[in-house]
C-alpha cells in the first residue's frame, strides 16, 4: 500500500492540519518527518480546537501511531508542554507517539544564534523566522561538529559535549554583540536536559525501523508534511525559506522511506496566497483586499501571531509547487473565505523585464521584479460554510475551483469551506468538476 502523503503547496499554513486529521482515519501511522516547532498545524473537532507545533495531527486518533523521525528538530521543553497540554485533555501521547533518536535538538543556544541572526540582517534581507532556533539547529546538523540529537541526551558523554559546544557557543555569541550569552549555564543546562531525557526516554526509538516494518507489512501511512513547498531550503524562494525540505521532496529523507513508494501525495492550498516573515510574494495585496482576506480568513500566525501578509492565488507557483513535489491531487481550502468578494484575482503568469513568462524563477531579485499577470474570476457572493457535497457549492465557486485545478494542472480531491472536520468536500475518484458541472446544467 503506497504511503499517502499532505504538503504545502504555498508559503505555509495551508490547513495541511486539517486535512492530516480527516486523512488518519484508517491509517496505522501518521509521520512528521521535517521541521519543529516553528509549524503549527490546527484541527478543529467541534468546539475543541488543538494546535499542534511538533506532534503529528494524527494524535487525536486512537489507535494511530505518530512517529516523528530524523528530519525533525525538536525543542525538548516545548514539546514536553505540548505532551501535556494534549495529556490534560484527556489524549494519552505516550501510548500513540514514538520519537527518533536520530532527530536533532534545538538548544537554548539555537534559539539565542537565531535571535542574534535576526538582529544583524535588516531591512528587507531580514528573514523574519519564527525565532524557534530552527535554522541554527539544522545549521549545526549540516556542519556536525556541535550537533546533539535526541539520542545524544541519555549517553555518557552528553555533559561534556554540552561543555564544549557551551563554550564556543559563547564566545561566538559574545564576539557578535549578544548580551543574552551570559544566561547560558552549562551545568544548568546539563541537569535540566536529564530531566528532559528521562520524560522522553519511553518515546524514543528508531523510526527507521519501525516505517520499514510497516512498509513490508503493508500498512497504512500517512506522512505529513511541515511548511509549505515555497519554503523548501533547496527550491523555495531562498533565502526567504525555512532550514529543511519541506517540498514533496524532503519526505523521503526525512522520513526514512524510500521515494518510489510515495506516489499518492495530496498538495494542499488555499483559495488565495499567505506568507509569514520576509521574502518575496509576487501577488501581495497591500490594500484593502489584503486587509478583507485577513479580515475573513482570521489570518494571524498560528505559532508567533504575527499578522500574514495576504494576497491573490498565483497559479505559476502552486503549479510549480505540485509538479516538484509530485503531487497526484489538491486539497484547495478556504473557499469560504472569499465569499464575500463580487470579483476575485488569479494569476496565471507574471512579467519580468517586460517578458510574459509561465514559469517562478529561482533567483530572489527576479522574483522581487515581477509583475503579476491576472485573470477575474466572478465571485459567488453567497455563505459556503454549511456546504458538504458539490450539490451545496454555487456553480460559480465549483466554476472557480476548477479554473484552479486546471491553472495548477491536478485532480482537486477535497473543498475546504471551514476549519472543522465536517466543512469538507470529497471529489471522488472518477468524477471530474466538468462532469459534474456538465449533469447540473
Ligand atoms: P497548517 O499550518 O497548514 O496546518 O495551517 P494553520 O493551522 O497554521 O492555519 C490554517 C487555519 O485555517 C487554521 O486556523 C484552521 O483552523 C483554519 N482553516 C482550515 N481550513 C479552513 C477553511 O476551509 N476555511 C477557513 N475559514 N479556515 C480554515
Ligand atoms: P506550518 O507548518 C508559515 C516561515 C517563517 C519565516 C521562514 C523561516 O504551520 O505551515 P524558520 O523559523 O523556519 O527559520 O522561519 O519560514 N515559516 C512558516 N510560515 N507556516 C509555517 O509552518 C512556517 N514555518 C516557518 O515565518 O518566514
Ligand atoms: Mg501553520
Amino acid at each position: 500500500m503506497p504511503g499517502k502523503c499532505v504538503i504545502g503547496l504555498q508559503w505555509g499554513d495551508e490547513a495541511k492540519g486539517k486535512l492530516v486529521d480527516i486523512l488518519t482515519e484508517g491509517k496505522d501511522l501518521v509521520v512528521r518527518y521535517q521541521g519543529g516547532a516553528n509549524a503549527g498545524h490546527t484541527v478543529v473537532i467541534g468546539d475543541d480546537v488543538y494546535k499542534l507545533h511538533h506532534i503529528p495531527s494524527g494524535i487525536l486518533n486512537e489507535g494511530v501511531l505518530n512517529l516523528i523521525t530524523a528530519g525533525v528538530v525538536i525543542n525538548p521543553p516545548t514539546i514536553i508542554e505540548e505532551i501535556k497540554s494534549l495529556e490534560a485533555r484527556g489524549i494519552d501521547v505516550a501510548a500513540r507517539m514514538k520519537i527518533s533518536g536520530r532527530a536533532h535538538v534545538v538548544m537554548p543556544w539555537h534559539v539565542l544564534e537565531d535571535k542574534m541572526w535576526n538582529r544583524l540582517v535588516s531591512g528587507e534581507d531580514n528573514i523574519g523566522t519564527t525565532l524557534r532556533g530552527i535554522g541554527p539547529c539544522y545549521a549545526d546538523k549540516i556542519g556536525r561538529s556541535f550537533a546533539i540529537r535526541i539520542g545524544d541526551l541519555i549517553q555518557d558523554d552528553f555533559a561534556d559535549r554540552v561543555r564544549k559546544i557551551v563554550e564556543v557557543k559563547k564566545r561566538v555569541l559574545t564576539a557578535a554583540g549578544d548580551e543574552d550569552s551570559g544566561s547560558l549555564d552549562a551545568e544548568a543546562i546539563i541537569a535540566e536536559y536529564a530531566k528532559y531525557a528521562e520524560a522522553l526516554r519511553p518515546m524514543v526509538t528508531d523510526t527507521n525501523r519501525i516505517l520499514l516494518d510497516a512498509i513490508d507489512d503493508d500498512k497504512e501511512i500517512l506522512f505529513e508534511g511541515a511548511q509549505g513547498s515555497l519554503l523548501d531550503i533547496d527550491h523555495g524562494t531562498f533565502p526567504f525559506v525555512t532550514s529543511s525540505n519541506s517540498s514533496g521532496l524532503g519526505i523521503s529523507t526525512g522520513s526514512g522511506v524510500p521515494g518510489n513508494w510515495l506516489t499518492n501525495v495530496v498538495g494542499v492550498m488555499k483559495t488565495y496566497a499567505t506568507r509569514v516573515g520576509g521574502g518575496p510574494f509576487p501577488t501581495e495585496q497591500e490594500n484593502e483586499h489584503g486587509q478583507h482576506i485577513r479580515d475573513e480568513g482570521n489570518e494571524y500566525g498560528t505559532t508567533t501571531g504575527r499578522p500574514r501578509r495576504c494576497g491573490w492565488f498565483d497559479a505559476v507557483a502552486a503549479r510549480y509547487s505540485a509538479r516538484l513535489g509530485g503531487v497526484t491531487s489538491i486539497a484547495i481550502t478556504m473557499l469560504d473565505v472569499l465569499s464575500k468578494l463580487p470579483e476575485i484575482q488569479v494569476c496565471v503568469a507574471y512579467e519580468l523585464d517586460g517578458q510574459r513568462i509561465d514559469y517562478f524563477p529561482a533567483h530572489v531579485n527576479d522574483l522581487r521584479r515581477l509583475k503579476p499577470i491576472y485573470e477575474t474570476l466572478p465571485g459567488w457572493q453567497q455563505d459556503v460554510t454549511g456546504a458538504r457535497s458539490l450539490d451545496d457549492l454555487p456553480v460559480v465557486a465549483i466554476e472557480y475551483v476548477k479554473s484552479i485545478e486546471a491553472l495548477v494542472g491536478r485532480r482537486v480531491e477535497f473543498i475546504s469551506v471551514g476549519p472543522d472536520r465536517a466543512q469538507t468536500i470529497t471529489v471522488s475518484e472518477g468524477q471530474t468538476l466538468e462532469s459534474y458541472l456538465a449533469a447540473r446544467g
